[in-house]
């Protein structure tokens, strides 16, 4: 959604593209596997894939069709089983879960009636239906749940079941580039007030001073990374918060998840493929504490939220905040590498289109980037619709991560869009770039 649209007939149509396009990768994900993998638990991190499945039929009943539609519930008995806080993850596999064929009706039926809700509702009057934001919100939580079971195929053992064309490679210019890019100190809008479909804890758009800093032009690159752990920095305490450095002794980390050494180099299981690992990629699979630590070993730091943000958006022609690095145009292939077109990030260096206005690639898409800041409300935020979506995460628990991953979709990208996690997490698409205090000048 470009600029705030009015037209209902427009609004009706990127609603509806929406949805479907969120549906055609659910069903996807959950088509390549058969019934009993569809009900197992791969891991204890995740839900069975059949769990997501109904519970993406379910928000949309609640939100959709109960809430803005005021129709009747289909299957009010089942809420409870899909109340993502009843129930943690661990827990899921026991409760009484629709099997997957009526999973799959049951998210049918949901859907035909929304799309019905669709053509009657006005999409304006409410601050749920103004630009048709809780049809936008659904979208992006059926995307949510997709890269939470595109995390769930990566954990699963076993064959293959999932593949993708290759994404392109390293611009021409990418070995010539700078490392690190200055952002001149000032102001710069964080936030949004203004996009349409912009969830609660990206809103209110306000003023934020920014200190000069330098960032990494491109993604820490598993190379480079690999220095790290060639140069004992997993043993080194230097580099690691106390808990970091726990996580790293209980169970024994050495290396990004999934990589495993073997002879003189090192592997990693992807999707279900074994490969060497590829050292001009974004390094993926590190959790907080080792992107830290690494930062820390590079004589460097995390960016602060603020800073990710300033890099991905403010333009310093024109003094404004933008959609996106490359300005307000929706995403496209040749800019940034999202919605799961590619089962892997691009190598850094690649999509030069996408590129900020001071040179800095990558921002949105190939891999989530972790910040330094805890997650925590913008001056005047108010939950909305529901206090569960951000409000109960709010605090310094949970560590921001921004940009996108391969797996996200553009409905769920934007350079205001705030994703959380607890430090310790691994198994979700993300990485890392650095970056340190400018002199003052
Ligand atoms: C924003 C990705 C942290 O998956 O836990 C899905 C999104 N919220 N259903 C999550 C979400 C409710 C959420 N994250
Ligand atoms: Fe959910």
């Amino acid at each position: 959604m470009t600029v705030p649209e009015l037209d209902p007939a427009v609004l009706r149509r990127r609603a509806a593209d929406a949805l479907r396009t969120a549906r055609a990768r659910t069903h996807a994900l959950t088509g390549c596997v058969d019934g009993r993998e569809l009900t197992a638990q791969h891991s204890p991190l995740m839900s069975p894939l059949v769990w997501d499945l109904a519970h993406i039929g379910n928000q949309e009943e609640q939100w959709l069709l109960r809430t803005v539609g005021g129709r009747e519930a289909l299957r009010p008995e089942i809420d409870s089983v899909y109340d993502a806080f009843e129930h943690p993850r661990a827990e899921r596999p026991r409760l009484p879960l629709l099997a997957p064929e009526e999973a799959r009706g049951y998210a049918a039926d949901v859907r035909d009636r929304v799309l019905d809700v669709l053509e009657r509702v006005p999409l304006a009057g409410a601050p749920l239906l103004e630009a048709g934001f809780a049809f936008g919100m659904i979208a992006q939580h059926e995307q949510q749940h997709d890269e939470t079971m595109l995390i769930t195929h990566q954990l699963r053992r076993g064959p293959a079941v999932l593949s993708a064309p290759e994404p392109p490679g390293a611009a021409p210019d990418a070995a010539s580039l700078p490392a690190e890019v200055l952002v001149e100190g000032g102001p710069f809008t964080m936030g949004t007030s203004a996009e349409p479909w912009a969830l609660d804890n990206e809103r209110p758009a306000h003023t934020r001073f920014v200190p000069a800093y330098f960032l990494d032009t491109l993604p820490v690159s598993n190379g480079a990374y690999l220095r790290f752990v060639e140069d004992g920095g997993y043993a080194d305490a230097r580099w690691w918060r106390p808990a970091g450095r726990e996580q790293v002794r209980r169970h024994g980390l050495a290396a990004p998840l999934f990589w495993r050494r073997e002879g003189g180099g090192w592997v990693r299981r992807r999707f279900g493929v074994e490969e060497p690992v590829p050292l001009d990629e974004p390094v993926l699979h590190v959790s907080w504490y080792e992107a830290a630590a690494y930062a820390a070993w590079a004589g460097r730091r995390l960016p602060t939220e603020a800073e990710w943000e300033k890099a991905a958006r403010h333009d310093p022609g024109s003094g404004l905040s933008r959609r996106y690095p490359w300005g307000d145009a929706d995403p496209s292939p040749d800019r940034a590498n999202l919605g799961q077109r590619h089962l892997r990030p691009a190598p850094v260096g690649a999509y030069a289109a996408g590129a900020s206005p001071l040179g800095v690639r990558q921002l949105i898409g190939d891999v989530w980037e972790w910040t330094s800041s805890d997650f925590l409300p913008y001056p005047g935020f108010r939950a909305f619709p529901y206090r569960e979506y951000s409000e109960v995460f709010f605090g310094e628990a949970h560590k921001v991560l921004r940009g996108g991953s391969f797996a996200v979709d553009p409905v769920a990208c934007r350079g205001t869009f705030r994703n959380w996690d607890l430090p310790v997490r691994r198994q979700i698409f993300a990485g890392f770039r650095t970056a340190r205090d400018a002199e003052p000048s």
